[in-house]
């Protein structure tokens, strides 16, 4: 692992003001030839500016939809989704996401394809703005490399610089490292949280592994299916800095079983 990103010290959270989600009600109603699918009903939540969110829940229960509401990639049939209390209507470069598998330009080498949003913008410093998330994905010597040169964890922390280089104020992450094996994942979410405490960015990261989601989270929202929408909103006051050793803690196994007896209940019920 590289040195840089090894999670040594504590860094200072910047605290911004910008960054606090909102939906009230939010409903979507997909309608295909295969008929009408509710995929997400009476969802309210806020997410405040900087906040680290984890939403678990099981397979079809609006998950993506309900980041693709966020990033503005899907609209809402009701209730409506707000950035700093901005309705959301279309995607901007104040939001980025990060998908499951990289979505990385396979014909870009690495540093053209972190430099890619910062040059859009007409960021007059991209050059730099590059250099420096190269280095804090800690992937200075593989720049000049193509995609399918790197690793699946090196594509993903590709991935993430991209997202980051325009400085967004919300990173939508989804799960994001769900394909990586054990190890990768245990190290990209340390990375992760090391760029977040640097940047103070609102993250809203979703996932199906409760441990990744108290590990990473201020906060977790369990979702249902049938309808998909919010059941548990579960504050996580685990202390940061963290490492995975935190993961053998009893207050981590007791916000473990929270999560695991709403999980059960809820997949009894809709059985
Ligand atoms: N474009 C679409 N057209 C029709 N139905 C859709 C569309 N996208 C999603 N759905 C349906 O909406 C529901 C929610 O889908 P979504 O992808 O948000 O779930 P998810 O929680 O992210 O699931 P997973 O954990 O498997 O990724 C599902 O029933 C899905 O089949
Ligand atoms: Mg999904």
């Amino acid at each position: 692992m590289n040195t840089a990103m090894k999670n040594e010290k504590a860094k200072p959270r910047k605290t911004t003001d910008r960054g606090e989600l909102r939906t009230d009600d939010l409903e979507v109603i997909y309608d295909s030839d295969a008929g009408k699918t509710v995929a997400l009903s009476s969802t309210s939540l806020t997410i405040n500016p900087g906040e680290f969110v984890c939403v678990l829940g099981p397979s079809g229960c609006g998950k993506s939809t309900l980041l693709n509401v966020i990033a503005g990639f899907v609209r809402p049939t009701g209730g409506e989704a707000l950035l700093d209390g901005q309705a959301i209507e279309q995607p901007g470069a104040d939001r980025s996401m990060v998908f499951q598998q990289h979505s990385l330009l396979p014909w870009k080498t690495v540093r053209a394809n972190i430099g890619l949003g910062p040059k859009l913008l007409g960021d007059i410093e991209a050059n730099s703005t590059v250099n420096h998330f190269i280095e804090m994905v800690g992937l200075k010597k593989y720049e000049h490399h193509y995609p399918d040169q790197l690793s699946g964890g090196m594509q993903q922390r590709v991935g993430i610089a991209r997202a980051l280089a325009t400085f967004p104020r919300v990173l939508l992450m989804d799960e994001p490292f769900a394909a990586l094996d054990y190890q990768t994942r245990l190290m990209m979410q340390e990375n992760l949280l090391n760029l977040w405490e640097e940047l103070g960015t609102t993250v809203v990261f979703v996932t199906h592994d409760v441990d990744e989601a108290i590990f990473l989270s201020d906060r977790i929202l369990v979702m249902s299916a049938s309808p998909g929408r919010i059941v548990k909103d579960i504050a996580n006051p685990l202390p940061r800095p963290r490492d995975q050793m935190i993961s053998s803690e009893p207050k981590f196994m007791a916000i473990k079983r929270d999560c695991m007896e709403i999980i059960r209940a809820e997949s009894l019920r809709t059985f």
